[in-house]
């Protein structure tokens, strides 16, 4: 097949830089949004009387026949077609013939590309805020049934105070709500249509570029032509919000992966979410966190790609943006399956030990700053308190015993305030209950952030 350049040149292309230059092996994806594209671009071309209706017409029926082709799965965009573009452009006058080739009246490759990959990211931020969602709801149902379950809050991987399960599950609803956020600011980004900037300048072609806008449902066009095709940072915001997203994940992922061990025991996988070892039989392995752990290396290393790619590169258009594809649709592809799978992990993979955690909490030092805050209680100073409650860890450790374990009589002689209600302050279920500030674990706050978050979410 002759190149739509061909004319210009003597010689063909060397076979292997044909293919190196060739990007229809990935962009082919973006075949219902270029098709979309060109038929605004053909109605727009109709009103401004470019194109007569007759042309019009033609046109967007080749065009829309392509479309069911593909859809019906008989029709397969490949080589030797250069990209999509001038794939579907190829086609359409295979099928229509000479009128075929008044399409591209008007517009280039350039501004092309930059409507389809926004019409496509558009789209799947639109499917991703429906997945994050549901993995919030996930979320919060496990959370309205745990209010009350105890689980040890940690600082440095150490044992720091114990938290309500609700109030834990609930601070990563928190970081997936400012995940939609950020996608509903990339969003408005992305929804600017550059049609209509042409190669770079614009074009002197009588074009309405509001009107092709509006078609596409883009909110706002790009008031600067080579802005317009230029501009590739509502991808790296897309990836950077992707990657913050995997962020979250990666650290759930690392929660479960170290409750389900034998040595924390908070919590089991079920049948479904896990897979055994092919050598040792009494395994069950946390696969799908650990997948997602993983993962989340691959979208960072996007991200980077990304921002390397436009480093330095000059106005307007540079063939270098043709790797913004497969950056951008791997991330689309990868976060959308992590956040389905950790969706089904939490629904249906994992079960906590109630018992267990329960149990944790009641036997170690994590209520500690609640000593001391009794003693403050009884107006001794916060320092002073903290260095009897020291003392009295220390004491305790020497011995292999808990608070709990201590006598009054004992405690009396690290201060003379402690007084038999102390034993009730250092019951986990009432520590966590009397964390009554703003944004604490306290029972009280949970059950009222579980409420916000049920109309939130339309549970
Ligand atoms: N395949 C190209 C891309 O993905 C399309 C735009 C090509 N434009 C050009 N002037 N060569 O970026």
């Amino acid at each position: 097949m002759d190149k739509v350049w061909s004319k210009r040149f003597d010689n063909s292309l060397n076979p292997f830089i044909e293919k190196f230059n060739a990007s229809i092996g990935f962009d082919k994806k973006l075949i219902l949004e270029d098709l979309d594209c060109s038929i605004a671009h053909a109605k727009m071309l109709c009103k401004t009387q470019v194109l007569s209706s007759a042309e019009t017409l033609k046109i967007i029926n080749g065009l829309e026949a392509i479309k069911v082709e593909y859809l019906e799965g008989k029709f397969f965009p490949s080589a030797p077609s250069e990209d999509i573009h001038y794939c579907i452009e190829e086609k359409l006058i295979s099928m229509i013939g000479e009128t075929g080739k008044k399409l591209h009246t008007g517009r280039s490759r350039n501004d092309q590309v930059g409507t389809d990959i926004r019409l496509w990211l558009r789209k799947e931020i639109d499917n991703l805020e429906i997945l994050i969602m549901d993995l919030q709801k996930s979320f919060l149902n496990i959370a309205k049934s745990n209010i009350y379950t105890l689980i040890p809050g940690y600082t440095h991987m150490q044992r720091a105070q114990p938290l309500s399960l609700a109030h834990h599950l609930l601070a990563y609803i928190e970081m997936l709500q400012r995940d939609r956020e950020r996608f509903k600011q990339v969003r408005s980004r992305v929804n600017t249509s550059p049609l209509g900037a042409a190669a770079l300048a614009g074009t002197k072609i009588k074009i309405d570029r509001n009107f092709t806008a509006a078609e596409l449902g883009f909110e706002k066009i790009y008031k600067n032509s080579i802005d317009a095709v230029s501009d590739r940072d509502f991808c790296i915001e897309f990836v950077s919000a992707s990657a913050l997203v995997m962020s979250h994940l990666s650290k759930i992922s690392e929660e479960i992966i170290l409750w389900v061990t034998d040595e924390f025991s908070f919590a089991r996988l079920t049948d479904k979410c896990a897979t055994g070892s092919s050598l040792m039989p009494q395994k069950k392995n946390p696969d799908v966190p650990e997948l997602i752990r993983g993962k989340t290396g691959r979208i960072y290393g996007h991200l980077q790609a990304l921002l390397t790619m436009v480093k330095g590169v000059p106005l307007a258009y540079n063939k270098d943006f043709q790797e913004d594809k497969e950056p951008i649709f791997d991330t689309a592809e990868t976060i959308s399956s992590c956040i389905k799978a950790m969706t089904i992990l939490i629904d249906e993979g994992i079960e906590f030990n109630i018992k267990n955690l329960s149990d944790s909490v009641d036997n170690d030092f994590s209520n500690a700053t609640d000593l001391a805050d009794y003693l403050v209680g009884k107006k001794i100073p916060f320092r002073t308190a903290y260095e009897v409650v020291g003392e009295i860890v220390k004491y305790c450790l020497e011995r292999k015993i808990l608070f709990k374990n201590l006598k009054i009589d004992e405690f009396k002689k690290f201060h003379p305030k402690f007084d038999e209600d102390v034993f009730e302050s250092l019951e986990p279920f009432n520590v966590v209950e009397s964390r009554i500030s703003e944004g604490g674990t306290g029972f009280a706050q949970v059950k009222k952030e579980v409420n916000n978050w049920q109309k939130k979410l339309l549970l």
